[in-house]
């Protein structure tokens, strides 16, 4: 029998996270690289897994696996997962293997795979994994698209709003260095905001607003106002205590070499990921390349995305 296949998508968020978790808006699209997850028919419905993972992670996903499988409906099927992602650097691995298991399960079980369906489910399985996520990772993920998500308090779901960008939206993502895990940063930053809730409140609240002004950039087209609102993006970023000094090398890097904006994505910290906006961004590539930097291009939207 032919063998099933679902893909999750990698994201990016151009602008807003953080603040995405205290329920502003965000902008983020999706990766062309992600996670394809393959099934077969087989005796019992189970995840195979490659000997190079530790002990704790086969444990963490399998169980993850099997909560998504009982919800489909556990399909008597060996699924095999293959990443293209970068794990723990912030372009949504975790919520990029949620969504290809939970489509290609749902595939292979013949039920609905839409990608509401598709989000709906993969968040049980990122919950095994973060917790409570914002969701704008999975969300991103399963819809494939550049999208403003605002959470619906307390929940990890969200209002999502699809966005048409009449020219093409090309980044440079370069990665510098480890990080911590993303549930660090996020609980480091809730315990600042607890002891300072006004300062950061109303921190919150800008990046909310630039958010929010760069959707209307990208559906104007405008993207020299959408590389200066990721610059502000960036310096708020790092007021709320996000940033070091590897990543902000990195974004001035990116500026360096001609990005329209340039900033950390994910949820930065120690290491991390830092996306720049191009209109031409293969030059920087090439260069960056050849200095040893970790670093490729993606469409995120627009004429010819993906
Ligand atoms: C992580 O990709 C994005 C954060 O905003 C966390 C979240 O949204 O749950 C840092």
């Amino acid at each position: 029998a032919a063998p099933w296949v679902g893909f999750g998508a990698g994201k990016v968020i151009l602008l807003g996270e953080h603040s995405v978790v205290y329920g502003h808006p965000a902008l983020a699209g999706p990766l062309s690289y992600g996670v394809t997850a393959r099934a077969v028919p087989s005796k019992r419905c189970h995840l195979s897994l490659p000997g190079t993972l530790s002990r704790a992670q086969r444990n963490l996903l399998t169980q993850a696996f099997q909560r998504a499988a009982a919800l489909c409906g556990s399909p008597a099927v060996k699924v095999t997962l293959e990443s293209e992602l970068p794990l723990s650097m912030g372009l949504g691995s975790s919520g990029a293997l949620a969504v290809a298991s939970t489509r290609v399960l749902l595939k292979a079980a013949g039920q609905d795979d839409s990608p509401e369906e598709v989000a709906r489910l993969a968040l049980e399985m990122e919950q095994e994994f973060h917790g409570t996520p914002s969701g704008v990772d999975h969300t991103t993920s399963a819809q494939q698209k550049l999208l403003l998500y605002k959470r619906h308090p307390g929940q990890s779901t969200g209002r999502v709003r699809i966005l048409k960008s009449p020219r093409p939206l090309k980044v440079l993502v370069a990665l510098v260095g480890d990080r911590s895990p993303t549930k660090h940063t996020v609980a480091a930053l809730r315990a600042r905001q607890a002891r300072w809730p006004d300062r950061y409140t109303r921190l919150f609240k800008q990046i909310g607003t630039l958010a929010s002004e760069g959707a209307k950039a990208v559906e104007q087209g405008d993207l020299e106002t959408l590389g200066d609102v990721m610059n502000v993006n960036q310096g708020l970023l790092a007021a709320l205590g996000l940033s070091s000094p590897p990543l902000e090398e990195m974004v001035y890097r990116l500026r360096g070499l001609g990005a329209l904006g340039a900033k950390l994505t994910g949820a930065g910290g120690d290491g991390g990921a830092v996306i720049g906006l191009f209109l031409e961004p293969e030059p920087a590539v090439a260069k960056l390349l050849e200095l040893g930097v970790r670093c490729f291009t993606s469409q995120l939207a627009g004429p010819r995305a993906l």
